[in-house]
């Protein structure tokens, strides 16, 4: 294995203790959120929403619903990471790339996943936006 690869594993430590007084700028939180993002979902979904809750009052409450752990509060933010249900109507718009590339068969897999889309036979191109990306294409 890359030894520069098992560092990074072997070295990977939860952080517990946060300065309660720093703060960061909403581009250091776009942009955690961002590298957030460059993990993997199933299918591709990218089902997520995330939360950063930055003020003491909410960060306070959230606190109380994550038994009282001091870091929810101390931390310059704290995020909820929210997943949404598995949406098969978006599977088709979401696995199209994939397909268009060889490395899926989208039929098979529309028709495995779906029950709604047996009847409707599956197209690698994806005709309508969806509206899990906001009305544009990703
Ligand atoms: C899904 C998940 C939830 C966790 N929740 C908490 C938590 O609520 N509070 C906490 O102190 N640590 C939490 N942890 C961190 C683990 O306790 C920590 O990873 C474990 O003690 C090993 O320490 P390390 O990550 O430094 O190797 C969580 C870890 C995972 C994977």
């Amino acid at each position: 294995m890359n030894q520069a690869l098992q560092d990074v594993i072997e070295h990977r430590r939860t952080t517990n203790v946060f300065e309660p007084n720093h703060t960061i700028s909403d581009e250091q939180i776009e942009h955690l959120v961002h590298l957030a993002t460059r993990a993997p979902t199933s299918f591709n979904l990218q089902n997520w929403r995330f939360l950063a809750v930055r003020t003491p009052e909410r960060k306070a409450k959230l606190r109380k619903l994550a038994y009282d752990q001091a870091k929810v509060s101390e931390a310059a933010v704290t995020f909820i990471v929210c997943g949404q249900l598995a949406d098969y109507s978006a599977l088709e718009w979401r696995l199209a790339p994939s397909a268009d590339a060889g490395f899926m068969n989208l039929v098979d897999w529309t028709r495995r996943m779906s029950p709604a889309s047996e009847s409707t036979p599956a197209s690698s191109t994806p005709t309508a936006r969806h509206p899990l990306s906001g009305g544009a294409p990703a």
